[in-house]
């Protein structure tokens, strides 16, 4: 297991998301839903493009090249035309820093 640190707890307000970067190059998404952090790939399951051009409504993430919804609590596609769930990966809060304990080697990503 390793723990990544993605950023300051106070860089991302209520309602906002922001990419962080991990091993350099993977994109990780933090969301912040009203003090509740969420980590997930940052780059969308159906075709790649950067999720935090997307828009965040009510616990979703719309992508906003095809509008494909994805629930933030599941990783679940609402729409189509994704198909695959986003990777969500596990938060800790400490500190003052959000941070997401995954398993050692490649952070986990799905693609369509
Ligand atoms: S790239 Fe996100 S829905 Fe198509």
């Amino acid at each position: 297991m390793r723990r990544i640190d993605l950023l300051a707890v106070d860089e991302l307000a209520d309602g906002e998301m922001k990419m962080a970067f991990v091993d350099g190059t993977d994109q990780v998404l933090v969301v912040n839903t009203g003090g509740e952090f969420t980590a997930v790939q940052g780059i969308c399951s159906h075709e790649y493009f950067e999720l935090d051009k997307g828009f965040l409504t009510n616990g979703t993430l719309t992508c906003a090249l095809h509008l494909s919804r994805f629930d933030l609590t599941s990783g679940e596609p609402l729409d189509p035309p994704a198909e695959q769930p986003l990777a969500m990966y596990p938060v800790v809060v400490e500190d003052g820093r959000v941070c997401i304990e995954v398993p050692d080697g490649p952070l986990e990503i799905s693609e369509g």
